[in-house]
C-alpha cells in the first residue's frame, strides 16, 4: 500500500518535469535545420549570444536560443552586446548570411576567426536553423564608447597585454 502511494507521489512529483521536458510533441525539423542546432551548439554561439546559457549550464529551451544578450562585452574600445541572431538572420536572405559570415567585422569579441572558415553547408543548415526557430525577442543594446561607464551588467573582456 505505501508502496502504491510513494508511486502516485513520485508520479505527481514527475508530471510537470515530464510535461515540459519529456512529453511535449516535437514539431518536425527538416534534416538541415537539426544539423544546424547541433552546429550552433557545439560551436558555442549560446554561450554569449542566448542569455543565461552559461550560468544554467545549458539548460535553456531552444526557442529561447541566439535572443542577444544585455550582457555588454566591455575592453579598450568600449563594450559591444551580443547581437540578436534570430532577428538578424530572418531579416536577411541565406546568401546575404553566407557573405556576411564570410566577412566578419574583425577584432570584436565575437568568434570572428572562426566564422569564415565554417564551410558554406554548415552556415547554410545554422541559417536553417535560426530561420527555423523564426524572429523573437528584441535587438540588442547598441555598442557604446569607451568613457561610457555601462548600465547594464558587463564583462570585462580586457585587452592583450
Ligand atoms: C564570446 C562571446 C561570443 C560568442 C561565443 C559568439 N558571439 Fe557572436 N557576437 C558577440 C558579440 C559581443 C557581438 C557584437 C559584436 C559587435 O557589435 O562588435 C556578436 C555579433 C555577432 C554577429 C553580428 C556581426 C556583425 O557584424 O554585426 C553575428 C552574425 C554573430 N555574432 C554570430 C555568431 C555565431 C554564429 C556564433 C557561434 C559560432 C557566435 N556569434 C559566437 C559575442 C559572441
Amino acid at each position: 500500500m505505501s508502496r502504491f502511494f510513494s508511486t502516485l507521489l513520485a508520479i505527481a512529483c514527475l508530471a510537470p518535469i515530464l510535461v515540459q521536458f519529456g512529453c511535449s510533441v516535437p514539431s518536425p525539423m527538416p534534416g538541415d535545420a537539426e544539423r544546424g542546432r547541433y552546429l550552433i551548439e557545439i560551436m558555442g554561439c549560446n554561450d554569449c549570444h542566448t542569455p543565461g546559457y552559461m550560468e544554467k549550464g545549458g539548460y535553456i529551451p531552444e526557442e529561447d536560443w541566439l535572443v542577444g544578450d544585455t550582457l555588454g562585452y566591455r575592453n579598450d574600445r568600449g563594450t559591444v552586446y551580443p547581437t540578436n541572431l534570430r532577428l538578424l538572420l530572418n531579416r536577411m536572405s541565406e546568401d546575404e548570411w553566407i557573405s556576411m559570415a564570410r566577412r566578419m567585422r574583425k577584432q570584436t569579441p565575437m568568434m570572428w576567426v572562426m566564422l569564415p572558415k565554417v564551410r558554406e553547408i554548415d552556415l547554410r543548415a545554422i541559417y536553417r536553423f535560426v530561420t527555423f526557430l523564426g524572429p523573437k525577442g528584441d535587438p540588442a543594446p547598441a555598442p557604446l564608447p569607451p568613457n561610457v561607464e555601462p548600465t547594464t551588467r558587463y564583462i570585462n573582456f580586457g585587452n592583450p597585454h
